[in-house]
């Protein structure tokens, strides 16, 4: 096995800006000297993710899940440390020495010459529809209306008879193991090559880069007892739960959205009639490897499934899956046709595109089949049906897009917006009541935030945030002027107490102490305070600031006191008198400065 030296780990990690890597994955906002994001380990929905730049770090607060830029893609990538390695090298363009291990240049070797074979045989079908003995591949694209800038963006082809594409290989110089291990020709009993894909149309499956990793053929015989479809099997470079077709084309698209369909041909169709943005699943049910990928190259996902196909449950589960990875997932409702490529023949571009656009969230979808349930003429399956959305309407955490939701319902389900609210608040009720220990907590903390002026808190928050991130500046003029009691928020009070038992010299060391507390509460809390923007300008006047709000409300608190004190002075002796007084004067001589 071939050891890297401890110079070339570091030469591929200076190489490899943990940032530029991390949001490959994840979509980063940056806060102060961090980044924020959702975590991709564990499912979440505000941001507890971070990375550092300063320390080329990731850490989240929520499944503690933290490293350098190796640890990151070994684990989201599932791979050996080492495998990251090689992976953020070859990202990087770095050469690594050559490996000693004859079995891992062999599997070198071998993909490498899978990615030729591949590209080779895209050729072959590519051309040979071209040629007269391809009328029937002819007629067909005519037939589903295929013109020949779809034909050369896709590289469809046909493929041949026999073991005619084994010959074409051979000729080329390629070894039988090779092309046996990409699938695309089969030994028999009797020691023969054959083709696997014959007088098929050949659709080359293609990763994000566009390298031809796989193929699927149609069958082009109006034969009930052939496969409509038979693809490559899965081998060493093809994963087809790790793939979309045609994502190497929708990356490129300057769309914001990408549309998510069932069958290559819906692909291929809607490509031809201008949009860019589409993807296909490979016959398989969305996964969560994919979900990622759509999530990395687009900000909002519309899933076009067949209208009869997929059923209710797959959409549901495929909007389930990209929901938890914080994308924005909708299903796009569609009527007259049983396809896409279907519909968008039959009634044009244009009218696609308003599916589109009307595309509906998970919420709305769920409500959507839960209407389909109950008729609500009936009004006890009327109530039966209000009781439902409601469940579906208590899980919409944000109140803004919940007041929403609630206004189009009512509209059109004919409810009155008040009964709806009544059951919402009921259901929440008993869901606080009924539910785990961390809700109640963070209900307790709501509560508890709403007797405390939120103009407090913000500032709370704010030194919080001052010391965590600018640990140098502030540390000493915040510590030497304000204590843990003048904290309102229980829960800041806990954070600035751990924050004086660190022994932390600077933000990194802080954060990563901060970072270790086992506590939930505290780490959504810190989480929040460090993806919120407080418009700090300059650091030091920040600082000054807040240092100075604290010292004059200390001031004026005993100021008061004075003068309640002074007011009932028939009780002081003389002295004492004299000396509040003249604490007085210097209180108000120290306030006229502050002010
Ligand atoms: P569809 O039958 O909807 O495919 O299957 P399509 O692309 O719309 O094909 P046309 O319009 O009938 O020509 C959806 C996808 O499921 C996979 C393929 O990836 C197909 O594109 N599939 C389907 C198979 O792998 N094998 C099959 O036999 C059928
Ligand atoms: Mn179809």
């Amino acid at each position: 096995m071939i050891q890297y030296t401890d110079e070339l780990k570091e030469e591929v990690r200076s190489a490899n800006d943990i940032v530029d890597v991390v949001s490959q994955y994840v979509t980063l906002k940056r806060s102060g000297r961090n980044f924020f994001g959702l975590c991709p380990f564990h499912k979440e929905k505000s941001p507890s993710f971070s990375v550092s730049a300063d320390r080329q770090y990731f850490h989240c607060f929520g499944c503690h899940k933290g490293g350098d830029v190796f640890t990151f893609i070994s684990e989201i990538e599932k791979i050996s440390f080492k495998e990251a390695l090689e992976l953020l090298a070859e990202r990087a363009k770095i050469e690594l020495p050559v490996s000693e291990n004859a079995e891992f240049n062999k599997t070198q070797y071998l993909k490498d010459k899978m990615y030729k074979i591949n590209a080779e045989t895209t050729i072959f079908y590519h051309e040979r529809l071209y040629k007269p003995l391809a009328k029937i591949a002819q007629d067909y694209v005519k037939q589903r209306k295929l013109d020949n800038k779809t034909l050369k963006a896709f590289k469809i082809g046909y493929s041949g008879e026999y073991n005619e594409l084994y010959k074409y290989l051979k000729a080329k110089g390629f070894k039988d193991e090779e092309i046996l291990a990409t699938g695309l020709v089969n030994k028999n009993e009797r020691g023969e090559f054959i083709d696997r894909f014959r007088k098929r149309l050949m659709f080359p499956i293609m990763d994000v880069s566009g390298k031809v990793i796989a193929f699927g053929g149609r069958k082009l015989e109006n034969n009930e007892k052939m496969a409509k479809y038979i693809n490559s099997n899965e081998n060493l470079i093809y994963s087809k739960k790790k793939n979309l077709f045609a994502l190497n084309l929708a990356k490129q698209s300057d769309s914001k959205k990408i549309i998510l369909v069932e069958g290559y041909m819906d692909a291929i169709s809607l490509y031809q009639r201008g949009f860019d943005n589409v993807v296909a699943s490979l016959g398989t049910a969305l996964t969560e490897e994919q979900g990622r990928l759509l999530r990395k190259y687009s900000e909002q996902i519309i899933l076009s499934y067949d209208s009869d196909g997929a059923g209710q449950e797959a959409i549901l589960r495929a909007l389930t899956i990209l929901e938890n990875q914080g994308c924005d997932a909708r299903v796009l409702q569609m009527e007259g046709a049983k396809d896409p490529d279907e519909y968008v023949i039959k009634f044009g571009s244009g009218r696609f595109n308003l599916l589109v656009e009307n595309a509906i969230s998970l919420v709305e979808f769920k409500i959507k089949m839960l209407k389909n349930k109950y008729n609500l003429e009936n009004s006890s399956d009327k109530i039966r049906f209000l009781k439902e959305i409601t469940k579906v309407l208590s899980s919409v955490e944000n109140r803004i897009e919940r007041e929403i939701y609630i206004g189009k319902i009512s509209e059109k389900y004919n409810i009155s917006k008040e009964a709806i609210y009544a059951e919402v608040n009921k259901s929440t009720y008993n869901q606080n009541v009924n539910e785990n220990n961390t809700l109640v907590k963070n209900i307790v903390k709501k509560k508890e935030e709403n007797n405390v002026n939120s103009s407090i808190i913000k500032r709370e928050n704010m030194i919080i945030y001052l010391l965590i991130n600018h640990f140098k500046e502030s540390y000493e003029q915040i510590v030497t002027n304000i204590t843990v009691d003048d904290f309102k928020l229980e829960v800041n009070k806990l954070i600035f107490q751990k924050i004086l038992e660190s022994s932390a010299e600077d933000s990194e060391t802080l954060l990563q102490n901060i970072a270790n507390i086992e506590d939930s509460e505290i780490q959504s809390h810190v989480s929040e305070i460090l993806v919120t923007d407080y418009g700090i300008s300059s650091i030091e006047k920040c600082i000054d600031d807040v240092v100075n709000t604290y010292n004059r409300e200390r001031l004026t608190n005993r100021k008061l006191e004075i003068i309640k004190s002074l007011e009932n002075s028939s009780n002081l002796n003389n002295d004492i008198k004299n000396q509040l007084e003249s604490e007085l004067n210097n209180i108000m001589l120290e306030l006229a400065k502050r002010k």
